[in-house]
């Protein structure tokens, strides 16, 4: 039988992080085969899906609040980059302040053959970057080690830039942070949580790895990779934290350095064991924590992009910027970067001379367009 009517029409709007820009995906292809099409447009769509983050409560809450103001998103997300795979989602690792290992189950490994042959596939589109996605990516383990994927990838003649997100300290092995060195399509970016810089919070987060340990795979990262960008994140006013607990965080930052972050208050997760322990932090103590914390960071993204102002970096062009003849891509460190430029295709790279930058993206100039 086929359905004589018009299709229907799908809008997604996805909050949270790249793990639910794939649920989204996942949820148009179940979709599609039902008669869906998908509209930008919420206003014309007979399906409206709102996908949102459970970790933490706030993102829920966001989801209401931005409720009526769905259409400013659009831009954003046409703006999106191109590829993205995925080789895993659940996690073994017990964090007792986290849901994940409770709501998406234990860690799954796609087989190695399925994802170079979707890699393939994507580069055959066009796709010149991949993302591999998962809440402990570097735990793969679907046939091969995680080195081994990575290099496979990069064997592949379409696909210029490899990054891979999220990943547990524990699995930085040897051999990963070697790749660093000597893989030049693996980007020189490096998402990193470490929650908190005091040892005592780490062991009643059960995070299986102190400060030194992190620390000592920064150091190694850097000894291979010295302009790598850093980025990670933290909870803040976990149970029990003390005021000099969370110095020991803010020294870690004031130590290692981010190019970014993210930063949370702790929030109690019901089911978890962090949410019965006793010392749960007052709401006003873990806001001033976070803040402090939050200007330290903001700070160090602040520099950090200002260091790249003189360089020339290749950016992967992303889509048409917010002006007109205005182009956006990626740097290499995940950096937005905005450019003037009318010649540029989606998926090219071209050399970005940075003239700019505040705290969140960059701007530039094609060489060729500056001044002699
Ligand atoms: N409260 C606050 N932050 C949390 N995260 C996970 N669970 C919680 C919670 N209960 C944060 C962690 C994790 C990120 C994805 O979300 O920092 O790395
Ligand atoms: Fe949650 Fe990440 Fe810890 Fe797994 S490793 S339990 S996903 S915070």
């Amino acid at each position: 039988m086929t359905d004589a009517r018009a299709p229907k029409r799908l809008f997604i709007e996805t909050y949270g992080c790249q793990m639910n820009v794939y649920d989204s995906e996942r949820m148009r292809d179940v979709l599609t085969p039902l008669g869906y099409a998908v509209t930008d447009k919420p206003d014309d769509a007979d399906l409206v899906i709102l996908n949102t983050c459970h970790i933490r409560e706030k993102a829920t809450e966001k989801v209401y609040s931005e409720i009526g103001r769905l259409r400013a998103h659009k831009e954003r997300r046409a703006l999106e980059g191109k590829g993205m795979t995925i080789t895993q989602e659940g996690c073994d690792k017990f964090c007792t302040f986290c849901v994940v290992p409770y709501t998406r189950g234990a860690e799954f490994s796609r087989p190695l053959a399925d994802v170079l042959s979707e890699a393939r596939s994507l580069a055959d589109k066009g796709v010149r970057e991949v993302t591999l996605l998962g809440q402990n990516v570097n735990a793969y383990h679907g046939g091969a080690a995680f080195t081994d994927l990575l290099s496979e990838l990069a064997a592949i003649n379409g696909i210029a830039r490899i990054r891979y997100m999220t990943s547990h300290p524990i699995e930085m092995t040897d051999d990963l942070i070697a790749l660093h060195g000597s893989e030049p399509k693996l980007m020189p970016f490096l998402h990193l949580p470490v929650q908190s810089g005091s040892d005592r919070i780490l062991k009643a987060m059960n995070r299986k790895h102190d400060g030194a340990f992190y620390r000592d795979i920064i150091a190694r990262v850097r000894a291979v990779r010295p302009d790598v960008a850093l980025s990670t994140d933290f909870i803040v006013g976990f149970p029990g934290e003390t005021e000099k607990e969370f110095e020991a965080t803010m020294q870690l930052v004031r130590d290692v350095t981010f190019a970014s972050a993210f930063s949370f208050k702790y929030s109690p997760r019901p089911g978890t064991p962090a949410a019965g322990m006793i010392g749960q932090v007052s709401e006003d103590e873990q806001s001033e924590r976070l803040q402090r914390l939050q200007a330290l960071l903001f700070s160090q993204q602040t520099a950090f992009n200002a260091s790249q102002v003189g360089r020339t970096l290749p950016v992967l062009v992303t889509g048409k910027g917010r002006m007109p003849g205005q182009k956006h891509g990626r740097s290499p460190y995940l950096q937005s970067v905005h450019f003037q430029d009318t010649h540029a295709q989606n998926g090219d790279i071209v050399d970005v001379r940075i003239t700019g930058s505040s705290q969140n993206s960059l701007t530039g100039e094609l060489p060729a367009l500056m001044p002699a």
